[in-house]
């Protein structure tokens, strides 16, 4: 078949070498499923195709244990006691979704058993066992046992009604909402495959700008059947709730969370999804933000919203995800410190169901933001990580930036909540202050582009983000060699400088858009190329000069205790390195410090010097991916190599309009002359 990225990491190619190929069918001839639940069916479907396609012979499925080096799976349920027995110690050692891939002996006979506590953690570890022979691993005496590390990972679907995706960069929404109920996509299917490859098990497939249109039954049918769709596939429909649908669907006059009938009509309704959606997840609210209704709006808060709809959600056993995500123009001296304010004082006050949805920094998904405050500080309340795959501050699907470095680099940062070593990865797993409900969720880059995520490099990012989802503590590069493996070749001669190129390629565009702890100065509104300049905006948090703070004197925000003293919301060790400039990381300076042009920099140049030089080695870094692409044409087939070739010019271009705009911008306030080594702008 083409290679157009359909595909996505599911390529299966078929094993080429021979030694390989035939070690592999040395240990597996054909598989036994235990159990047909339509998950089991599923697995059995995958596997036969997977293992068929790469050791280039059909694989079948037989109904009893005859013979030997069978791939037996199925659930602990479905396995006979004698095999329990052998299996004990990993059983226990797994969680519902976990799974164990391990060689053992049956009857003198030597097979691979693929088991879990639940169908969907067979289907993961069938999917695993799959990676493992796509990334050409050794089966030999396998044994493997995982189990994911947070219990819901989620995309959220910016996806409006009309199929439009705000700040969507593929094409439209995967969702056909005209054809549905009735016609079922097949897309759906392999959307639901793709997800449940890397552990993907939740999705709210609306906007959190929300239409209440998506609550009434004419659409709630038509969920119904996405969620049939996705189910074999441990994949569970969520949906974002608006504030004000009791009034806008529902025929009342307020949308107050105290209102009898208001509390009412939430629970009639989350009864009729559940009717018709027995395992739907909850819902996911964007409340009292840029706009949109929210329990605010009646004199509320945060937790009077979120807890009437935890209410109604909880008899069936859904979830709230209450988004954090909030500014206001009425306290506007600095955006960072808002989220913070507004939601940490009502720690420990959230019911059991809430958890609340804060985005990896403070401001808004930009290339490199320190972690969000809150991240440690509500220890009596569930948090969950909001990151975005979509590329909106990042150079759209134009882009080559892979994501992963920044999602490890936040989940690495310490919030000495608990002392040293209180990472956010231990915030958001739930181990650092024993969470009952962990969760992550990712804003999808997904759209109806043929290749899915528009450009072909892209597609590492929403499987990137599933496997950390997974497991926060992964390493990114071991995630960056899988996805090459699958998705374009096994051979090292690719992989190595393919690897190098996207492990660089977040560090590059940070220094050809916002080097130095620069942030927010790209265009306006639509947030793509640069717009420093910006300053008419209505409201001041809108303008990237209110971010830069450029004048005669220096650049920067200067949010230490001289300034807006948002350091003041992490922990004192934390506020003490962000405070103090010779411990500062260089890479947050400006985020954190208003310093003149002459300012030192460690290595010895001027800040000035130093942000030159640094969007300079942003266009450097491009140049090299455009060359270390096109070093590799031999590699790739000519769709993806034309494909990413092109995309690669474009990111070269844009990448100097970038440092053009921006040095000359800046210029005007600094008044020096371009260091050595910095092209001039024409
Ligand atoms: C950003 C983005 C909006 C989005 C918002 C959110 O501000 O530009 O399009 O609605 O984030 O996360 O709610």
């Amino acid at each position: 078949s083409a290679k157009d990225g359909y595909n996505l990491w599911l390529q299966y190619d078929y094993i080429q070498n021979n030694e390989l190929r035939l070690a592999y069918k040395s240990n597996i001839s054909n598989i036994l499923a235990l159990g047909d639940s339509e998950t089991m069916q599923v697995a059995l479907n995958e596997l036969q195709l997977g293992l068929s396609k790469m050791l280039g012979t059909e694989i079948l499925s037989q109904k009893d244990l005859k013979g030997e080096n069978l791939v037996i799976f199925g659930t602990q349920s479905n396995l006979d006691k004698k095999l329990i027995k052998k299996l004990k110690k990993e059983l226990e050692q797994i969680n519902n979704e976990g799974f164990i891939i391990k060689q053992i002996i049956i009857k003198g006979k030597k097979h691979i058993i693929i088991t879990g506590k639940t169908d969907v953690g067979v289907l993961y570890g069938v999917f695993n066992f799959l990676r493992i022979i796509q990334t050409h691993k050794s089966i030999k005496n396998i044994d493997v046992l995982d189990s994911p590390k947070v219990d819901i990972r989620m995309l959220n679907h910016w996806d409006n009604l009309d199929r439009t995706v705000e700040r969507g960069y593929a094409g439209f929404s995967l969702w056909d909402w005209h054809r549905l109920p009735d016609y079922i996509d097949s897309r759906y299917v392999d959307y639901a495959r793709a997800n449940a490859s890397v552990g993907i098990n939740g999705t709210a497939i609306t906007n959190v700008n929300a239409n209440a249109l998506i609550l009434t039954p004419q659409y709630l049918e038509k969920v119904e059947a996405l969620a049939n769709v996705f189910r074999p596939y441990g994949l569970k429909v969520y949906l974002t709730a608006r504030f004000s649908a009791p009034i806008e669907i529902g025929g009342l006059k307020t949308a107050d969370p105290y209102d009898a009938e208001v509390i009412n009509w939430w629970k009639e309704k989350t009864k009729e999804i559940y009717k018709r959606i027995p395992d739907f997840g909850g819902f996911l609210v964007k409340a009292n933000s840029e706009g949109q209704p929210g329990p605010q709006n009646y004199g509320r808060n945060h937790v009077d919203g979120a807890n009437m709809l935890a209410e109604a959600v909880a008899p069936f056993g859904g979830i709230v995800m209450w988004r954090a995500f909030v500014y206001s123009e009425h306290d506007a001296d600095d955006r960072a410190k808002q989220a913070f304010s507004e939601f940490v004082p009502y720690d420990g006050q959230f019911k059991d169901n809430v958890i609340i949805q804060v985005k990896n920094g403070a401001i808004d998904f930009q290339p490199r933001e320190p972690f969000h405050p809150m991240f440690g500080a509500m220890p009596k309340t569930p948090l969950m990580m909001e990151f975005q795959i979509t590329q909106e501050y990042l150079g759209f699907s134009t882009h080559l930036v892979y994501l992963p470095k920044l999602f490890e680099e936040v989940f690495e940062a310490d919030t000495y909540r608990a002392g040293k070593g209180s990472t956010v990865a231990k915030v958001i797993d739930g181990s650092l202050h024993n969470k009952k409900i962990t969760g992550v969720a990712g804003v999808s880059n997904i759209g109806n582009d043929r290749n899915w995520t528009g450009h072909p490099f892209l597609q590492a990012n929403w499987y990137g983000y599933g496997r950390l989802a997974w497991n926060p503590h992964l390493n990114s590069g071991d995630i960056a060699e899988e996805w090459i493996r699958s998705t374009f070749s096994n051979d090292t001669h690719f992989i190595n400088p393919i690897k190098e190129m996207m492990l660089n390629s977040r560090e590059t565009v940070v220094n050809y858009m916002t080097p130095l702890g620069l942030h927010h100065i790209m265009d306006t509104g639509h947030h793509y190329g640069p717009g420093p300049w910006v300053e008419n905006l209505s409201r001041p948090e809108w303008n990237p000069v209110y971010y830069h703070k450029a004048d005669k004197n220096g650049i920067g925000f200067d949010r230490t205790n001289s300034g807006s003293n948002a350091t003041n919301q992490y922990a004192p060790e934390v506020a003490d390195i962000f405070n103090n400039t010779a411990t500062c990381p260089e890479k947050d300076l400006l985020w954190f410090h208003h310093l003149s042009w002459d300012y030192k920099l460690k290595d010895g140049n001027t800040l000035w010097d130093g942000i030159a030089l640094k969007y300079q080695q942003g266009v450097n870094e491009v140049e090299t991916m455009v060359h270390t692409w096109k070093s590799l044409e031999k590699y790739v087939d000519n769709q993806r190599f034309n494909e990413v070739e092109m995309l690669l010019n474009i990111q070269h271009k844009e990448s100097k309009w970038w440092r053009d705009a921006c040095l000359l911008y800046f210029q005007q306030f600094s008044e020096k002359e371009l260091p050595e080594g910095v092209e001039k702008p024409i």
